[in-house]
């Protein structure tokens, strides 16, 4: 008689507003606690209840979730608080053995836990937060690029102040990334695996910034022509040169974490250049 093992499912739910590797790697964490992710998107309703009004509408955020690497399920317009109701619904129909959430407290707006019922139900996990990034966060990044934009073009029509410089500057460390990107992290992130002997691969390139559901687009249809995707991720310098002063939001380990956490992606070359070389090719 065979006696299969039963496979653990898991359950995270969250905003995913403006998603980033933070994000990325509180799911990937809690794949590793189970065998099936099950991914509850909030609902914009709820995130304006609960937290104000989100960036991304709920198709963006959905589109974000599901072409990530470590998400098997999603279900869309998920409760921001952890409701009996939702609870039952989740270990009945979805057959969810634990729900997890980073260790990050997740208060509701009369100061109660948003998973305090889980927690009472011992089927509660939690997973280590990802320090130096947040949505909250990236919307600073963004609004003082802006600025530093704006800064720029003054300076240019006018004369120029004494204290000009001093002012850019301090605009400018505003929104200087608080991320280390180590070895270990991109080991976690990646595949590991170079293409099969006889595998065509496909090669696109880009600056991948404040990465959206376009991205995941154009990377599921890139890796539809072949068996093997490999992204050129550009230099900060070399988006800055295209885009312009303040760009890119996110640097080139930020990016590369992004589109490395993309399940359509095979592999990544962090900090590709602007011309595709014979080198880069053979
Ligand atoms: N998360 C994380 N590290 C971060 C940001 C979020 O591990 N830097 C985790 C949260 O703990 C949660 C999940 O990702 O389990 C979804 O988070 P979300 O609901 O989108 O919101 P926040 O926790 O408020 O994160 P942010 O401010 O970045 O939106």
């Amino acid at each position: 008689k065979k006696c299969e093992k039963k496979r653990i499912r898991v359950y995270m739910d969250g905003c995913f507003d403006l998603m980033h590797y933070g994000h990325a790697n509180a799911l990937r964490q809690a794949k590793a606690l189970g065998d099936e992710l099950v991914v509850g998107v909030v609902s914009d309703e709820e995130i304006v209840a609960n937290k104000g009004p989100p960036v991304l509408s709920m198709e963006e955020r959905l589109a974000l979730v599901s072409g990530l690497k470590w998400v098997d399920e999603v279900i869309a317009n998920a409760p921001y608080a952890i409701t009996e109701k939702f609870m039952n619904s989740l270990f009945n129909e979805h057959k969810i053995d634990y729900i997890i959430h980073g260790d990050d407290p997740c208060l509701l707006p009369d100061g109660t836990d948003a998973y305090a019922l889980a927690k009472t139900a011992g089927r509660y996990k939690q997973i280590k937060r990802t320090e130096g990034v947040s949505s909250t966060d990236i919307v600073g990044r963004i609004l003082s690029s802006l600025k530093d934009a704006e800064a720029c073009e003054n300076h240019d029509n006018t004369s120029s102040l004494p204290n000009d410089d001093h002012k850019e500057s301090q605009s400018n460390s505003s929104h200087i990334s608080q991320f280390l990107p180590t070895s270990r992290r991109i080991v976690q992130f990646s595949n590991g695996k170079g293409p099969g002997p006889n595998a065509r691969v496909v090669y696109i390139d880009g600056a991948f910034d404040l990465f959206h559901a376009g991205h995941v687009e154009i990377l599921r249809s890139a890796r539809q022509l072949g068996d093997f995707l490999l992204v050129g991720i550009h230099t900060d310098q070399i988006v800055s040169e295209h885009r312009g002063k303040g760009h890119p939001i996110m640097h080139l380990h930020e990016r590369s974490l992004s589109v490395l956490a993309c399940s359509y992606v095979d592999e990544v070359i962090i900090g590709a250049p602007w011309e595709v070389t014979r080198d880069m090719v053979c």
